[in-house]
């Protein structure tokens, strides 16, 4: 374009849409076709949200498993508790129905019972503790973890897009990934103001897929130092930024805090999948997105070594923290 058509007040010429309509041509020109520009401001909108936030809900996913597997938690939770502890928790082991991470009996307690389930890939899988009441819910959670991978996957690729990756090796490692269960019941409680469903962390996953089954907001987030709550939409899936993302972004995406709080009338159901990506892939972040702008940050570690360091960290100490250079 030279300097004079750039006046505002001219116009260049181009063809009359009413002509080129007329011609009932199959395909609209190229040169009206804006499918590029929505998907690059979709992209920018989800860059800023897991920069600013590390959490965005997502509406229209189309995953229909979500209702049914809510439905099968609610009768789990509420058979007896006798019945519920066929599946309980081993010594030992966070795995199956019980309370999680209970390490000393001074410890102050999550108001929170719930079951944790390793699903996917399949030999992972600790079938004496996935529970056969009520009768359909081991087939419902097969269902509902593959497709809480499908989500997965294809989130990865557009958070890769978002970062401007072209590289599609991580959200293909989602493949091939690690799932991970937990299926939280907070129960009402006497005095909600005065305990917490969850407390203050971030979650060790790459992300984090949650389904809100209650109908009051139960789910806080930290964001400038203030909680701020999650309004929960019917259907939709929560999806949280984890360590692992942090790490592989060199920090420019951050795992955010959050806790759950509780009612002093109502329960409330949760169903969180975590996400992490095949075991082969090692954990340090992109060169890409570091340079002498944006040192490298973290640590490059296997798999291996990274779970070595969450399960032996040091509770008084940030785990993300102990993973910088
Ligand atoms: C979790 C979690 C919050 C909730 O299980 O890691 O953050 O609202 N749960 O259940
Ligand atoms: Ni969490």
């Amino acid at each position: 374009m030279d300097a004079k058509s750039k006046n505002l007040e001219s116009s260049l010429t181009v063809p009359s849409v009413q002509e080129l309509s007329l011609k009932n041509p199959h395909e609209v020109p190229q040169r009206y076709v804006r499918d590029d520009d929505t998907q690059r401001d979709e992209l920018h909108k989800l860059h800023l949200a897991c920069k600013d936030w590390g959490v965005f809900q997502m509406v229209n996913h189309g995953v229909s498993s979500v209702n049914n597997m809510g439905n099968e938690v609610k009768r789990f939770f509420e058979l007896p508790l006798q019945e519920k502890k066929r599946w309980a928790q081993k010594p030992a082991s966070l795995e199956g129905y019980g309370q999680a991470f209970v390490t000393s009996q001074e410890q102050k307690l999550d108001w929170n019972d719930m079951i944790f389930l390793k699903s996917l890939p399949i030999q992972n899988r600790n079938l004496d503790l996935w529970p056969q009441n009520p009768p359909q819910f081991r087939e419902t959670l097969e269902k509902y973890s593959e497709d809480m991978r499908e989500e997965a996957i294809s989130i990865m690729s557009f958070i890769t897009l978002a970062l401007g990756l072209e590289d599609t090796k991580i959200s293909e490692s989602f493949h091939e990934g690690l799932y991970d269960i937990r299926m939280n019941c907070y129960p009402p409680c006497p005095e909600p103001e005065r305990v917490l469903g969850i407390v203050p962390h971030a979650d060790n996953s790459a992300i984090t897929l949650l389904v809100d089954f209650g109908d009051f907001p139960g789910l806080q987030f930290l964001k400038d130092v203030k909680w701020v709550s999650v309004e929960p939409i019917e259907g939709a899936i929560v999806a949280n930024i984890g360590h692992i993302i942090e790490v592989m972004t060199n920090g420019i995406y951050k795992a955010p805090e959050h806790r759950a709080v509780v009612n002093k009338e109502k329960e409330r159901l949760s169903i969180v999948t975590f996400c992490y990506p095949s075991p082969s892939i090692d954990i340090g972040p992109v060169e890409k997105l570091t340079d002498e702008d944006n040192g490298q940050v973290y640590k490059n570690m296997t798999h291996a070594e990274y779970f070595n360091r969450f399960f032996n960290r040091k509770l008084d100490q940030s785990f993300i923290d102990s993973l910088r250079l």
